[in-house]
């Protein structure tokens, strides 16, 4: 069923912490002259699109508004009817496919407004598995397994109604129902739209650690080009019609926009946006002294102090950082204090150099802490992000 290959690391010299063997549970999507024409419209809205999706992937759906994306989408999983042309999932012609059926093994996460208000978020969650017949216990224990995936804590969040969580947490849970019945596909459309840029850098995260760990074949529309950059292992620049304009790599279409209008998308920016493809697991980490919570604060001081450290890093059990103490407010508790910090920047190893300087410029701090996905894997300070930009703009001229 699912098996491992060596990633595209040819494709992405640069892209540290993807560049590995990687899970792969996905299928690849075939289209095969895909049109739509909606009754009324001069124009088919998609017109006779052709397209391969490779499995385990994320392909990054960009273009003017209007130009077919979400008419595209929603025919992969038949919210809408094609007028023509033939869909695969792998090697299965799933066209004349019971509609029903074929959504139970395509997730599908939309901008707002997805989930349902009256239901729980357990509830929300546990829909598909439901409607799958799967018994109480498996659909509870389902729910939990998710919730924890994408970064909420079960106990807190598993009885809550979706308006009594924040925009960010709502997204969160759209993505784990869609993830319910373990699709090896997943549709999302603007999933991050209409979040401030801090959260939905973290929402962008977790969806790349999240892939890392299942290896899905991810369709994914914005009007973002950074984010595209940042999700994309391929981008498919549209025009009207969903003509395809081009569909290769970031890299490659920051390198080379095949048309006016491709370069004009990317932006005129584009040397600086070379910055987003390189990401924080990609520059070298300074290793802090960290310090779980509850240890005698007197040693973890004098430990800091040998390194040359001012500050620790604190997590909590589980080893998740939760402050970023300066020696000085440290001892001045026997313990390291559980105090959590609600402003702490922390970035993963996926975020972007973009991203980490975003943070740190949020925070009002020099630095930022660095996650993987064995707690606390470093820490990166905003001279490390000028001196990377710094070599980047040198290579980019040299
Ligand atoms: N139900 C419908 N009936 C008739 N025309 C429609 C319908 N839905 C969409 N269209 C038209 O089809 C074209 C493509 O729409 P679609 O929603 O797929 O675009 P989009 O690329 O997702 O745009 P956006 O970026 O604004 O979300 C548009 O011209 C739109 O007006
Ligand atoms: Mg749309």
């Amino acid at each position: 069923m699912s098996e491992t290959i060596a990633e595209r690391s040819d494709e992405r010299p640069g892209s540290g912490p993807t560049a590995e063997a990687r899970h792969v549970s996905g299928v690849s999507i075939r289209l095969d002259g895909v049109t739509k024409q909606y009754p009324g419209q001069r124009t088919p809205a998609v017109d006779a699109v052709s397209l391969e999706i490779p499995a385990g992937q994320i392909v990054v759906f960009v273009g003017p508004s209007g130009c077919g994306k979400t008419t595209l989408l929603k025919m992969l999983n038949r919210l809408i009817e094609p007028s023509g042309g033939t869909i695969y999932l792998g090697d299965e012609d799933v066209t004349g496919q019971n509609a029903d059926q074929l959504r139970r093994r395509i997730g599908y996460v939309i901008q707002a407004d997805g989930l349902f208000p009256h239901m729980t978020v357990g509830t929300n969650v546990g829909l598909v598995p439901k409607m799958l017949k799967w018994g109480k216990e498996r659909v509870a224990a389902r729910v939990d397994e998710l919730l924890d995936l994408v970064g909420l804590d079960p106990e807190t969040y598993r009885d809550r109604y979706p308006k009594e969580l924040s925009g960010g947490q709502q997204r969160r849970v759209g993505v784990a129902r869609a993830l319910a019945a373990d699709p090896p596909v997943l549709l999302m459309d603007e999933p991050f739209g209409a979040v401030d840029p801090i959260t939905r850098q973290r929402l962008q995260d977790e969806l790349l650690r999240i892939q890392e760990e299942l290896g899905k074949t991810i369709v994914f529309v914005t009007h973002d080009f950074d984010e595209a950059v940042k999700l994309g292992d391929r981008i498919v620049v549209f025009d009207v019609g969903a003509r395809v304009v081009q569909y290769d790599t970031p890299e490659a279409i920051l390198a080379d926009p095949a048309e006016d209008y491709v370069a004009d998308f990317v932006g005129a920016g584009a040397t600086l946006k070379q910055l987003t493809l390189t990401r924080v697991g990609d520059v070298e980490l300074r290793q802090p002294q960290v310090a779980r919570v509850g240890e005698d604060s007197a040693p973890v001081v004098r430990r800091a102090q040998a390194a040359g450290d001012q500050y620790v890093v604190v997590t909590d059990r589980r080893g998740r950082p939760i402050s970023w103490p300066s020696l000085a407010e440290l001892s001045r508790t026997s313990t390291v204090p559980d105090t959590v910090d609600e402003h702490l920047p922390v970035v993963g190893l996926h975020s972007t150099l973009n991203d980490a300087l975003d943070t740190m410029l949020a925070a009002s701090q020099g630095g930022v802490v660095v996650t993987g996905r064995d707690g606390v894997a470093g820490v990166m300070v905003v001279e490390t992000v000028m001196a990377a930009i710094q070599q980047t703009r040198g290579e980019a001229q040299g």
